[in-house]
């Protein structure tokens, strides 16, 4: 066993750094092979004494170290494997560093690193440090000028922050660029690109009256597909003026797109660094989850213009401080581009949408997350490695408890909150608790007698909570109350902890409505008016609420619009959720009851080893729903979807992985048979409408969810014409969305020679674009035939690599994380320890995610658990392990 895991960092710990440094020079002699930095900053001392002056630096050579212009001998200076220590003579003084780096041999892409024949960064988190030796820590903020040489051929752009000041020509075909950031910043928002790309541009006016200049930059070639993204940042800007009040700071704002990058996208002052599958989109290669997804990434990096590069973080575990406010802003920004122009009805329904898709990542990801060996509040208590700790429970629960903020405040108040923050916090370095305090100081002066105190425990506290339900229903007075208590067992470390962890009430915001027998909405009585949905404040370990004029026992819609990220626990038949399905008034709830029903019926067939259980109510509620004509397309796709296999294990002890997935194809099976005209009509009618011209607005992309919803039913229920349809409309598909829609109902049918014939010529067609190659090897590694060994003939495919992070996600991570039914296996578990190994020695950020594919193994069942148990071992064993990987795996097995 290995013991010698890297030490915990805790938040507690926090100390603020001695110095300040407000000023940095950092000169770049570029070359991909060795990339020699000159780093100039000014060091001042505000307290007394004269403390160590410690900086961070990894994987760099030191050619010479400086101070106030005299060179320091190797006696007058520390340096170990990652720090150089000066010692300070004096308050105020001059640091010069000269260092060099290599971008070539970077395959961690933390740093410098190539990518193409380009050169990139990325910084956040601690990845300056692989730049030049320096404080890297959120908290020691600069002002930076950046000089830029390089060969003119190899590297005609070069990009950094802010504005461009100064550009000249050098000796030997080499040239320089020099630039200046106004708004001083951490280092970890640093970037510089160099290389050739294409860049498509425009120039706008803001609400404010500055000219700016919003950039795309891409690849040589690629100029047609950065429309989309470009217009998505343009209306990111006016969005974030019109929603938040908020301006655009600058007057360039770049977006690079990177081949190779470990995640969505790099929020850089001025100057964003994407992955190219974030940026690059046309009708033709890319799908509408795609547009989807780009809009709200373009929309995110550049929220964090504010919320992240204004204010930004005192230290790592408040990232939730920027991450889970971007995700909320970013969540919105993409609701309300999805509504506007509709109807009411409509976009409350599109906004429906937006909320399921959401919330199923929530319950996908950050559920189960939640309940692992991970589980972390979503300010962390302590880490080995941060760059773990970008986890869905920081972004996406961080989000949620952003939304219950904006719930309990309100949309006015909330926006007051947020003016209140940047008026106390504009350019500095912060934490949650001084958001909490700005939103709870609008809050407490809004409602007299109420305050965010309790509400800040969701800072704390990891696990999700679970809220029991009862109702009580008195005829003779017409009263109706309602009973909420709330617990959250245990989880990850805290379940060793002894005596066990008190874990105090939270205040959950709990949106509730009433409904008739008939399924008509009640009114509710509640703070002396009247409401359709009331939001309930449960802050105390159980509470009731009383509710006059009821009538008969009526029938409760609960948590709506997902009120809260909690999970709630409520006894009632399949008559009551088959009623709430077909007329609950909040969209949300009714999909809800919808997907209950579904997931009763997957869980009584796992268990039965899928043997056939009565369905007619099923059935009959999703025959209801395929019909009617007040639902969007999208809404529907959502509705007659089945819960994902990862949401239903969670609600299984032991888990069963197979049993699930095999209950889910089954299920699907079931439902393509017994409603096969249905979708076939539905087929032909929405196919009917499909318009010539590509959009991915919310009706069209709706559609075609529900089209290809349909067809993928018809192929799973075997329809005599599902493969004929699936090959016509793969012919005949004139945008990438329906293109793979098709390819992915023929490749569901198994090997079939149609199959084969379809996936060859989709390869043949799309081999020059990366971003369609990976949907290729994705499509593959989560197709129901695909076994271990398939993957490893995938992975023989000359357009296959490891080492860029989109191709190893597309086939190892989706088959891995994503194909239950091919994973979940003894040569399942050993392939994926077998790859988290290979993938730690080109890329441990990469290969920690992978290793986390399997955290819930403690819950499965046992032979699929001894199997994951040895593969956890195996990996754990072998040396070298990062301490990316070494944290995760040492986590899982405790
Ligand atoms: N800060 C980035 C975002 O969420 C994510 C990121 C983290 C990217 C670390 C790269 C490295 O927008
Ligand atoms: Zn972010």
């Amino acid at each position: 066993m290995r013991t010698d895991t890297a030490p915990a960092i805790s938040r507690h710990d926090y100390q603020p750094y001695p110095y300040r440094l407000p000023r940095v020079a950092l000169q770049f002699d570029l070359d991909a092979e060795c990339t020699r930095v000159h780093a100039r900053f000014e060091v001042e001392r505000d307290g007394g004494g004269l403390p160590p002056l410690v900086l961070n630096g990894q994987e760099l050579s030191l050619v010479s170290v400086s101070i106030d212009g005299t060179q320091l001998d190797a006696g007058k200076y520390r340096l170990d494997d990652e720090t150089l220590t000066l010692f300070p003579e004096a308050a105020r003084f001059i640091v010069e560093i000269a260092s060099e780096c290599r971008p070539a041999q970077n395959s961690a892409l933390m740093g410098l690193y190539v990518s193409g024949e380009s050169l990139f960064t990325q910084c956040e988190a601690e990845g300056f440090r692989r730049i030049t030796w320096f404080p890297d820590r959120p908290d020691v903020m600069s002002r930076y000028t950046v000089t830029l040489r390089g060969d003119k051929t190899a590297y005609p752009l070069l990009l950094s922050n802010g504005n461009l000041v100064a550009g000249s020509e050098l000796e030997n075909g080499r040239h320089e660029a020099v630039w200046e950031d106004p708004h001083p910043k951490p280092c970890y928002l640093f970037a510089l690109v160099a290389g050739s790309f294409d860049c498509l541009e425009r120039r706008i006016r803001t609400g404010a009256g500055r000219n700016a200049l919003l950039q795309i930059y891409s690849d040589k070639g690629s100029r047609n597909k950065t429309e989309w993204a470009l217009d998505c940042l343009h209306r990111s800007v006016q969005w974030d003026e019109q929603r938040f009040g908020l301006q655009l700071d600058l007057d360039r704002f770049m977006v690079v797109a990177a081949r190779d990058f470990n995640m969505g996208a790099m929020e850089n002052k001025g100057l964003n660094i994407f992955n190219s599958s974030y940026v690059l989109a046309e009708p033709d290669t890319a799908t509408d989850a795609s547009y989807h997804g780009i809009e709200s990434v373009i929309g995110h990096e550049y929220f964090h213009n504010w919320t992240g590069n204004r204010v930004t973080c005192r230290d790592w575990f408040q990232l939730s401080l920027k991450e889970g406010l971007t995700v909320f802003r970013d969540q919105q920004f993409s609701a309300d581009m999805m509504a506007h122009g509709l109807s009411e009805d409509a976009a409350r329904s599109a906004r429906a949408v937006k909320r399921i898709d959401d919330v199923t990542a929530l319950r996908v990801a950050q559920f189960p997350e939640d309940a692992g060996p991970m589980a972390h509040p979503i300010r962390p208590e302590s880490y080995q490695e941060i760059a773990n700790f970008y986890t869905a429970t920081v972004y996406e629960k961080g989000a949620e408890v952003i939304r219950m903020q904006h719930t309990l405040l309100g949309e006015e108040d909330f926006q007051a909150g947020i003016r209140e923050y940047f008026r106390r916090h504009d350019g500095q370095a912060v934490t949650c608790d001084d958001f909490v305090d700005a939103m709870d100081s609008v809050y407490r002066a809004r409602h007299p007698g109420k305050s965010l105190d309790v509400f800040r425990r969701w800072y704390s506290q990891a696990g999700t909570p679970r809220v029991h339900v009862t109702l009580q229903h008195d005829a003779d007075q017409g009263l109706c109350s309602i009973t909420l208590r709330q617990h959250c067992p245990p989880v990850g470390i805290e379940k060793l902890q002894s005596p066990p962890l008190e874990k105090p009430p939270l205040h959950i915001p709990f949106a509730l409505g009433l409904l008739d027998a008939q399924g008509q909405a009640l009114a509710l009585r509640h703070e002396g008016q009247e409401h359709e949905t009331v939001v309930l404040d449960l802050c105390a370990e159980s509470q009731t609420w009383t509710f006059p004029d009821i009538a008969e026992r009526p029938v409760a819609s609960l948590l709506r619009d997902f009120s809260a990220p909690v999970i709630v626990e409520y006894d009632r038949d399949d008559a009551e959720l088959a009623l709430l399905a077909r007329h609950d008034t909040d969209p949300f709830a009714r999909w809800e009851a919808g997907q209950e029903l579904a997931s009763r019926q997957l869980l009584a067939m796992s268990q039965s080893g899928s043997a056939k259980q009565e369905d007619a109510i099923l059935i009959e509620t999703w025959r209801a729903l395929l019909h009617d004509p007040a639902l969007s397309d999208a809404y529907r796709a959502r509705v007659l979807t089945l819960p994902a296999t990862k949401a239903l294990l969670e609600k299984t002890d032991p888990m069963d992985p197979l049993a699930v997935a095999q209950a889910r194809e089954d299920l699907r099976a079931r439902l393509g048979q017994a409603l096969a005209d249905s979708w076939l009509a539905i087929y032909q009618a929405c196919a009917a409408a499909e318009p010539r011209e590509y959009s991915p607005d919310a009706v069209s992309s709706g559609r075609r969810a529900l089209k290809n919803l349909a067809l993928a039913y018809l192929a799973a229920g075997r329809h005599p014409q599902a493969e004929s349809l699936a090959q016509a409309q793969y012919e005949s598909a004139r945008n990438m969305t329906d293109r793979m829609g098709a390819l992915s109902a023929l490749v569901g049918q198994g090997d079939t020679p149609a199959a084969t014939r379809a996936l060859r010529h989709f390869y043949e067609q799309w081999q020059h674009d990366p971003l369609v190659v990976d949907r290729w090897f994705a499509l593959q590694a989560t197709a129901c035939a695909t076994r271990t060994d398939t993957v490893r003939a995938l992975m023989l495919h000359p357009a296959f690599t490891l080492r860029n992070p989109n191709r190893a996600r597309s086939l190892i991570f989706q088959f891995c994380m994503n194909n239950m039914l091919g994973v979940h296996r003894p040569e399942g578990y050993e392939f994926w320890a077998e790859q988290v190994l290979a993938l730690d020695a080109l890329n441990p950020e990469i290969a920690a995610r992978l290793a986390r594919a399997f955290d819930s193994w403690a819950r499965y069942a046992p032979s699929n658990r001894d199997a994951v148990h040895s593969a956890l071992q195996r990996i754990q064993q072998h040396e070298p392990l990062s301490r990316n990987v070494a944290e995760i795996v040492s986590k899982a097995l405790n």
